[in-house]
């Protein structure tokens, strides 16, 4: 049995500079079933972070309707969205945001604070979720005594601490070496096989052809959605060769 976790229809997102409008997304459709792992990528400004914001509930679309398990979110107020984050949603950014000053442990337990845990269920969880990640020697570092992957890790390990229904990563594995990068990636793989819902940003297609399902974006549209096979890898980078360069590390040099 499965049910709709993210239900996203005809979602757009305006930003605005002074009076110029930037349409960031322009009609946006998106379903992605719980425990499923789907991977969102596209050319470097075509919406991505915008959309995983949306998903996150750190951003409310400016049209559309989204739902997060049934529940419309695209109207509520910053305090009701704010519940719902630290309730469902385990937010993974690409500069992993750890509070410098606090611990890899304090950082951990932050948003099971907001949540209102007590101290010692609160300690225990956030303790177990450092271990899971193979931080068990480094909970007492703060984050520029440790390396970018054990950043990332801790970061992981505080969106997953209090077991959010989805997971949300914007290029997890951008800023990180690419064997840190595949440990990061065999770690999204287990929570999805714990049965977590995962979505992953990336530039990446070896990230993407281990996810079940590649979402493409292109100038804030979806233009492609497609299951993940073998072949549908290689299409997937025929599609990938086919849009426009983005500026940086083109492959054709
Ligand atoms: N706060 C903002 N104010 C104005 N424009 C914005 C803002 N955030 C993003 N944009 C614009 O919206 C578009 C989509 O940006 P977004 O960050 O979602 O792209 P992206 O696909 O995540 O790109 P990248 O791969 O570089 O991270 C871009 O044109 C960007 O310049
Ligand atoms: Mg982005």
């Amino acid at each position: 049995m499965s049910t709709i976790m993210v239900d996203v229809c005809s979602v757009t997102k305006d930003y605005y500079i002074g009076k110029i409008r930037i349409p960031a997304l322009r009609g946006v459709d998106l379903q992605i079933t719980s425990g499923e792992m789907v991977a969102i990528m596209g050319p470097s400004g075509s919406g991505k972070s915008t959309l995983m914001n949306i998903l996150g509930c750190l951003d409310r679309p400016s049209g559309g309707s989204y739902k997060l398990h049934g529940e419309e979110v695209s109207k509520k107020n910053d305090a009701q969205l704010a519940e719902i984050r630290n309730n469902a949603v385990g937010f993974i950014f690409q500069s992993f945001n750890l509070l410098p000053q606090l611990t890899a442990l304090e950082n951990v337990e932050l948003p099971l604070i907001y949540r209102g845990l007590a101290g010692k269920n609160r300690r225990a969880q956030a303790l177990n979720a450092l271990v899971r990640l193979g931080l068990k020697e480094r909970l007492h570092h703060r984050p520029k005594e440790l390396s970018g992957g054990e950043q990332q890790r801790v970061a992981i390990a505080r969106a997953v601490a209090a077991e959010p229904e989805i997971v949300l990563a914007d290029e997890p594995t951008g800023a990180l070496d690419s064997r840190t990068g595949e440990e990061i990636l065999a770690l999204f793989q287990e929570l999805h096989a714990q049965g977590n819902t995962v979505v992953v940003v990336t530039h990446d297609p070896n990230v993407a052809y281990h996810c079940e399902r590649v979402m493409y974006l292109e100038d804030g549209i979806v233009v492609a959605n497609e299951p993940v096979r073998a072949k549908d890898y290689l299409l997937a980078e025929e599609v990938l060769a086919a849009l426009p360069p983005t500026g940086e590390g083109d492959a054709k040099a």
